[in-house]
């Protein structure tokens, strides 16, 4: 067994990635699966499946959003603002001679997006899906409320690619400048982009 430190350290690591597969594996579903195969069902099965669907998949997609980011909040504390033996404070991995370090700069870029898309499940997506599962919304504002929804939902999806990389890339990458970001944030997009275009085409294949 390694100090109580690594251990922390790595249940910890451990948390955030199984709630982030979590989490992010839901986003895909609603946009990969989800919004094709319900522009292919009736209403009358919509009324019988959304109600069992929906509500257990955002309760996984919800709280899923929620442990990554407490985790993510503890591992950044740990990591950045924690030095063993010395305290709390900016740690070496933070700041250097020349200041912020470019592991601080890329795990800020992934964590800024990744607080936009906690924040849009939280204060956009999930409100308007209880609200249409309870009934709560007048029949007029029914497509607003729905598109409010599905925009949060596939900005989130695109800031997900980008995203990771911000998450993967201070212990497996280094240099953080324009360049390197503009390519996290065009591959990321990218890849992003290529599964919404099949998404809706890869149902004909089965
Ligand atoms: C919600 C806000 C989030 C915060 C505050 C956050 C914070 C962090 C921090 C501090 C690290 C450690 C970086 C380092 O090693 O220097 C990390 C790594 C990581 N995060 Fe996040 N994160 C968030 C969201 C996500 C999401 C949504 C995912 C999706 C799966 C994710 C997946 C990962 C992965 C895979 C790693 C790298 C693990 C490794 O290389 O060992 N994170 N995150």
């Amino acid at each position: 067994m390694s100090d109580w430190y690594s251990n922390v350290h790595l249940v910890v690591r451990w948390l955030h990635v199984i709630a982030g597969i979590t989490w992010i594996g839901h986003l895909y579903f609603f946009n990969f699966v989800n919004v094709p195969l319900q522009g292919a069902l009736d209403d009358a099965t919509k009324k019988a499946v959304n109600p069992q669907l929906m509500p257990r998949a955002l309760w996984w997609f919800r709280w899923g959003a929620m442990i990554t980011f407490l985790a993510g909040l503890v591992l950044f504390t740990l990591l950045y603002m924690y030095t063993p033996g010395v305290g709390f404070g900016p740690s070496s991995l933070m700041v250097d001679a020349d200041g912020l370090t470019d592991r601080a700069m890329w795990i800020l870029f992934g964590m800024t997006l990744a607080f936009i898309m906690w924040y849009n499940v939280w204060m956009i997506i999930w409100p308007a899906q209880r609200r249409l599962l309870t009934g709560k919304v007048p029949a007029a504002d029914i497509p607003a409320v729905r598109r409010r929804a599905f925009l949060a939902s596939r900005t989130n999806t695109f800031l997900s690619g980008p995203m990771l990389f911000g998450m993967l890339a201070p212990s497996h990458y280094g240099a953080m400048n324009s360049g390197s970001a503009l390519l996290a944030i065009g591959l990321g997009a990218l890849a992003i982009w290529c599964s919404i275009r099949a998404s809706s085409s890869v149902g004909k294949l089965a």
